[in-house]
């Protein structure tokens, strides 16, 4: 392929829209061949368009079983609508089932923002949760804590540094000689927010996914590699058919594994361990179990593809008996960033390019009204040549934020294209469903504050 390679900075305020090109180059998958059963406003209209892994938490989901939701919010200025489309990412995996989780990223925003503990804990409060709790999230089935406060995750980030080395975030994130240890820390102690809820004491092994803005997929791609290091057992397509498992010996694990101090193996031990994954497997019903403890391998000729998630939370149930972290590499969805009101991007500290979820309503008509238009520059040409709904401020923002029906929408963006449907047009449609829209987010906002409170974590108090 042409061109350069895309850099994805998560601190940094470029951002790349070339999505063909990320999933690509970072080895996502496309939402394209996802089966989804009751998709919401952004899957249906292709805005979350990327995933890793999603399967495992729909399969999670489509059997009962429990799974769970982890995002993260920086604490620094004010909400957005680019912010709430992670939430309504969020709220559809709580409809389906999915106890969630939010990080409130106050260590990384002192660190890389300068914005003390305190000032972050008002931020989070008062602009996010706050906004949060209106927008719909359930109270009963989301827990927010803040970074500063929860020991298990700094412990996490600390114990999985071991794993990983300047060299990969060089590799990963462009770090040098240069880089402030913040940046070095930051993303340590984001693999502890990611990893921490299927630990013992936050809901145990379940799948965990993570919906972000793929901004944040450097983060995801650093979690998921180290959580795969510290597994025990590997879980591998077989060579002919079924499913191969083989021991991942690491220094944690050697003596529990029966590897004497000398390098050699404790026959005796590798037994009880081949003969504990047979047991895991019987338990799971497969009968025609292979076990080679000299060639190191245990084979389920009759699993399927489909069977390995089973399989590999089995195999992680047990490492933690036997003493290991059983660590499940976490899944992650990803979404389209809306245009900036300009028709750049969208940014926090650029107000005239977006729209806060706490802008009074006649801020609202202003900037939607002086936003970036697709239609042509006389009314004419409009006419003549149609507009472009693709590059239309107005359109976008009803497609990603305020219009629930798809016909609806369809209609409109075919009639501006065709000229029928005049740019300031398009504009009034958008400022009365925006106008409509945070209105009564803001009616919400009163009868919700009262809530705040209830999302916050026992360690968040
Ligand atoms: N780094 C994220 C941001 O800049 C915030 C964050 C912290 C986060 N921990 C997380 C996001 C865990 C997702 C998952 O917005």
């Amino acid at each position: 392929m042409a061109g350069e390679d895309v850099v994805i900075d998560p601190w940094g305020s470029a951002q790349s829209t070339d999505y063909d090109r990320i999933i690509e180059q970072f080895g996502l998958s496309s939402m394209d061949n996802v089966r989804i059963d009751s998709p919401s406003r952004l899957h249906r209209r292709g805005i979350v368009f990327a995933h890793r892994e999603l399967d495992t938490v729909l399969e999670a989901q489509r059997r009962g079983d429990g799974f769970g939701v982890l995002t993260g919010l920086m604490p620094s200025g004010q909400m957005h609508l680019g912010h709430s489309m992670v939430i309504d990412q969020v709220k559809w995996f709580q409809q389906q089932g999915g106890d969630v989780t939010i990080a409130v990223a106050d260590l990384e925003s002192q660190a890389t923002r300068g914005v003390s503990l305190e000032k972050g804990r008002a931020i989070a409060l008062e602009e996010y949760i706050a906004n949060y709790a209106a927008l719909g999230l359930d109270v009963e089935r989301t827990n927010v804590y803040f970074q500063s406060s929860r020991p298990i995750v700094q412990r996490l980030g600390f114990q999985l540094g071991k794993r990983t080395n300047l060299n990969e975030f060089e590799a990963i994130y462009g770090f040098g000689g240069e880089t402030n240890l913040a940046h070095v820390q930051a993303p340590m102690v984001q693999v502890g927010d990611i990893l921490h809820p299927q630990t013992d004491d936050y809901g145990g092994l379940r799948p965990i996914v993570v919906p972000v803005g793929v901004d944040q997929d450097p983060h995801l791609r650093l979690t998921r590699g180290l959580a795969s290091k510290t597994n025990w057992f590997n879980v591998a397509d077989g060579k002919h058919s079924g499913v191969s498992i083989t021991l991942s010996v690491h220094d944690e694990n050697a003596a529990v594994l029966g590897q004497l101090p000398n390098g050699r193996m404790d026959k005796q031990r590798l037994k009880e361990i081949f003969d504990g994954i047979v047991k895991c497997m019987t338990e799971l019903g497969y009968s025609d179990i292979q076990s080679n403890p000299k060639q190191g391998t245990v084979n389920v000729p009759s699993a399927t593809k489909r069977d390995k998630t089973t399989i590999r939370m089995k195999l992680l149930a047990h490492e933690r008996q036997l003493g290991g972290m059983g660590l499940l590499a976490p899944s992650s969805t990803y979404h389209h960033f809306a245009v900036g009101m300009t028709g750049d991007k969208m940014s926090s500290s650029q107000p005239k390019t977006t729209l806060f979820l706490g802008d009074d309503l006649p801020t609202v008509e202003k900037k939607i009204k002086r936003a970036f238009s697709g239609g042509q520059s006389t009314v004419e040409e409009h006419r003549r040549l149609g507009g472009n709904p693709d590059i239309d401020v107005a359109y976008q923002y009803m497609m990603y934020f305020f219009e629930e029906d798809d016909a609806y929408l369809a209609e409109i963006n075919s009639e501006y294209r065709a000229g029928k449907l005049l740019a300031g047009e398009m504009k009034q449609l958008c400022i009365d469903r925006a106008v409509d829209w945070l209105g009564q987010l803001h009616e919400m906002r009163d009868q919700t504050a009262h809530l705040v409170k209830d999302f916050l974590a026992e360690d968040a108090r």
